[in-house]
């Protein structure tokens, strides 16, 4: 079934999985409305701030917006923060993008795309890593159009002058933002008031997509925690949301696992050369398969944590979740008091599935690889590196057009800018690591490299 699937657009494959399986826990459908349509966070700001952002834009961006009509100015918006449109016309769904839920008096709040949709080659997909997302430049510019305009801050705007929210466009300080919020809870998730701040250890991260979700036994790039609907609450337990109100989303959120579950991963839209594809899947079986997998006719996915030792890439994200910080989630309701599988020491990074990885640069845990051909040839990767065009795609490399660079150009010492730019001199950022293709000829990675887009 999974073969015939991937053919299908993605809603109609959406159905399938839901008529084949009508008797499991969790409505799919139902689970992808919700996450579009239901804030499950307080709002971040309205239309009208949004509508007046480009105000704080650097020159000459700014005059070009004020030139320009309200429509084109919000696609400019959409572009320099990495929003998109929704893929499917919905009912009411409007100019909304995918990434945040606006509600009827113009209210938007962060959703899961905000990091978990975004696009490739132009191609909208719910459940890519948004590799566009600004985060910090968003919450920077949306802050100070509200000071300008005299309206209140939200939670978020005061929290993201003492959290760092994300130095590199397309990444976040996500599991951070994870210990958080977790820290001021009790095991029943009841909130409390803690002393002292937990230890925290500020860096950021590329998502993974969430067509692998269903392939894991467990999720996170150290796989410390045992797949659950419940663990994909950690993002809502903001102070505003009780332990009532998460008891009572907790069948909200079943459905959204069941959406999570039944996403595909999509197909390479571009030729692909079979003969070289297939002299690169003899080479990837003798290589890569041990740890990745198969794929094809015989999926099979060993789940497998490999040592920090023997991975070598960066470990800032495996030291940063501390023993107490993994306690703290095993003993709580999140992880069904200790009787899922939570792994205090995992001691490495998983494995990932390579299912749909044409779409899904750039690589490794951290987004530190601009491209597959770089992570084929360890010794070519660029200390920095940015994309010059927003939706430029190189077949050749697999991944962003991009242009790399030895040291920071002067243009990347305004704050914002260098967030444009990937530097991997910085910590948590280095491109260390994975040697494996060091195994292969230069011939065999060309044919891995076609190998790879058939996944
Ligand atoms: C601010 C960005 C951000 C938002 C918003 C966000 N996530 Fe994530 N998510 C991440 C990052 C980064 C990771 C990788 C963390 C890691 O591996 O340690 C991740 C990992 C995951 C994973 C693990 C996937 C795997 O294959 O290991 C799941 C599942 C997930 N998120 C679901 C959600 C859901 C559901 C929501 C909304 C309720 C959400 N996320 C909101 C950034 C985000
Ligand atoms: C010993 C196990 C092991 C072997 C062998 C191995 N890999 Fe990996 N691979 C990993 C791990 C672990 C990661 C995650 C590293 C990280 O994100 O820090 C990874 C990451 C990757 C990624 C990036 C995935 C992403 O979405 O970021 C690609 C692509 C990849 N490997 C391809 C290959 C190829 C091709 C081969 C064979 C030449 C190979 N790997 C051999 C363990 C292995």
């Amino acid at each position: 079934m999974t073969g015939v699937m991937r053919h299908l657009p993605h809603f109609l494959g959406l159905a399938i999985a839901l008529a084949g399986a009508a008797a499991s826990a969790g409505d799919a459908e139902r689970g992808y409305r919700l996450l579009l349509a239901k804030p499950y966070l307080p709002p971040d700001f309205d239309q009208e701030t949004f509508d007046e952002v480009w105000r704080e834009w650097p020159e000459p961006l700014r005059t070009e917006a004020g030139q320009a009509a309200v429509e084109e100015r919000r696609r400019m918006a959409f572009s320099r923060y990495g929003l998109t449109r929704r893929p499917l016309p919905r009912k009411n769904s409007g100019a909304a993008p995918l990434q945040y839920v606006v509600d009827e008096a113009g209210r938007w709040t962060m959703n899961c795309f905000a990091c978990h949709g975004g696009k490739v080659a132009g191609r909208v997909i719910p459940g890519l890593p948004n590799s566009h997302y600004a985060l910090q430049t968003l919450s920077e510019e949306i802050r100070s159009t509200k000071l300008d305009m005299e309206k209140p801050l939200s939670r978020m705007d005061l929290g993201s002058m003492f959290l760092p929210l994300g130095t590199t466009r397309g990444t976040t300080n996500a599991v951070m933002f994870g210990v958080a919020l977790l820290a001021n809870r009790d095991a029943e998730l009841n909130l409390v008031n803690r002393l002292s701040l937990p230890e925290m250890t500020h860096h950021d991260m590329d998502p993974p997509p969430w067509w692998h979700f269903k392939k894991k036994s467990h999720i996170y790039i150290d796989g410390f925690a045992e797949r659950g609907h419940r663990g994909l609450m950690q993002f809502v337990l903001v102070k505003e949301n009780g332990p009532e109100k998460l008891r009572q989303w907790e069948d909200d959120f079943r459905d959204i696992y069941a959406y999570l579950m039944s996403i595909e991963a999509p197909e390479y839209p571009f030729e692909i050369n079979e003969a070289l594809a297939g002299r690169g899947e003899r080479a990837f079986l003798k290589n890569c398969a041990e740890c990745h997998g198969t794929y094809g006719d015989e999926e099979t996915y060993p789940n497998r944590i490999v040592p920090i030792e023997e991975i070598g890439t960066d470990r800032v994200r495996l030291d940063a979740l501390t023993a107490e910080a993994r306690r703290r989630y095993d003993e709580s309701w999140i992880a069904e008091f200790g009787r899922q599988e939570t792994r205090l020491d995992p001691g490495g990074y998983l494995a990932p599935p390579l299912d749909g990885v044409w779409a899904t640069a750039p690589y490794f845990h951290n987004g530190s690889i601009p491209t597959l051909w770089h992570v084929l040839h360890p010794s070519e990767r660029p200390a920095i590196w940015r994309r010059t065009r927003e939706d430029g795609y190189d077949r050749e490399r697999v991944g962003p057009v991009i242009e790399t660079f030895a040291e920071l150009p002067p243009a990347a010492y305004e704050p914002r800018e260098r967030r444009e730019y990937f530097d991997t001199t910085r910590f948590g950022k280095s491109a260390a690591g994975h040697h494996f293709p060091d195994a292969l000829t230069e011939d065999e990675k060309h044919a891995v490299l076609e190998y790879l887009k058939t996944l």
